[in-house]
């Protein structure tokens, strides 16, 4: 598929979780090939129902989805695309579901048919891109939060997909493994959306900023390239900046 084309389209989507109020209301969005957006917004403002909408796990009231130029309404469809969309859970537990670490990094690839023993060596080299090497046997529902986080990352890049959902992939780690992951991320030659609280990330990691607001999404124009000032731990005393 050509660079530009696009990869996600939603037209005029609505949904809503109890059928009063819209979470999703009449909401457009496309993401072309190579784009690479973070997306913004409140607690409870639909970022993540977004993400649920574009997998297929929710299905809108209304409007139109196109998932790599084709129209995605019926689960087939769905299925088609999920093998080329990695999505990152907000919620690592919704992620993780085998008792050792190397079972859930090798269950996408098996599930994407390699053979047990080339799922296992993916899983060990992408453990091992992630600086998790040693983490096979561990078991998943011992990890600390940040440690699940890495592990769900893990399993989502196993896959190899063409295109990145990362629901606030951030969350939960320490300052330095931040700066790795977003190094990670950063080198990847994919298309995303990251939702992220984290603007530091966001500027580093992403070409353009969207915010959702009022059950729609619009490119945050305040948030386009612009000079900030950052705020960390210790932050007010003399420091000097690694990167
Ligand atoms: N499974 C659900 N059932 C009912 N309401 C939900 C459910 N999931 C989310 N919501 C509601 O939908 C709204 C949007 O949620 P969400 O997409 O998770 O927002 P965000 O990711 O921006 O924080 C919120 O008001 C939330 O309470
Ligand atoms: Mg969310």
């Amino acid at each position: 598929m050509e660079r530009d084309s696009l990869i996600i389209s939603l037209e005029d989507i609505s949904f809503s979780y109890s059928g009063d109020k819209l979470v999703l209301d009449h909401l457009s969005f496309q993401l072309r090939r190579g784009d690479r957006i973070g997306l913004v917004g409140p607690n409870g403002s639909g970022k993540t129902t977004v993400f649920h909408i574009i997998m297929g796990l929710l299905r809108p009231s209304s409007g139109r989805i196109e998932l790599f130029g084709k129209p995605a309404r019926e689960e087939e469809e769905f299925r088609g695309a999920r093998k080329r969309i990695g999505l990152l859970f907000q919620d690592a537990d919704d992620q993780l579901f085998c008792p050792t670490v190397l079972e859930d990094v090798a269950f996408g690839p098996l599930n994407l048919g390699k053979s047990p023993e080339e799922a296992r060596d993916i899983a060990s080299r992408t453990l091992a891109g992630l600086d998790l090497s040693g983490f096979e046997n561990r078991i998943t529902y011992k990890l600390s939060g940040g440690e699940k986080r890495l592990v769900s990352l893990a399993t989502v890049l196993a896959m190899d997909p063409e295109v990145l959902l990362l629901d606030e992939p951030t969350n939960g780690l320490d300052e330095q493994t931040e700066g790795k992951i977003t190094d990670i991320l950063t080198g990847l030659d994919l298309s995303c959306i990251f939702i992220s609280h984290n603007l530091d990330f966001l500027m580093r990691a992403t070409d353009s900023i969207y915010a959702m607001a009022n059950g729609k999404i619009s490119l945050d124009e305040a948030l386009a390239a612009h000079p900030h000032i950052h705020t960390h731990e210790f932050g007010r005393l003399p420091h000097k900046h690694e990167r």
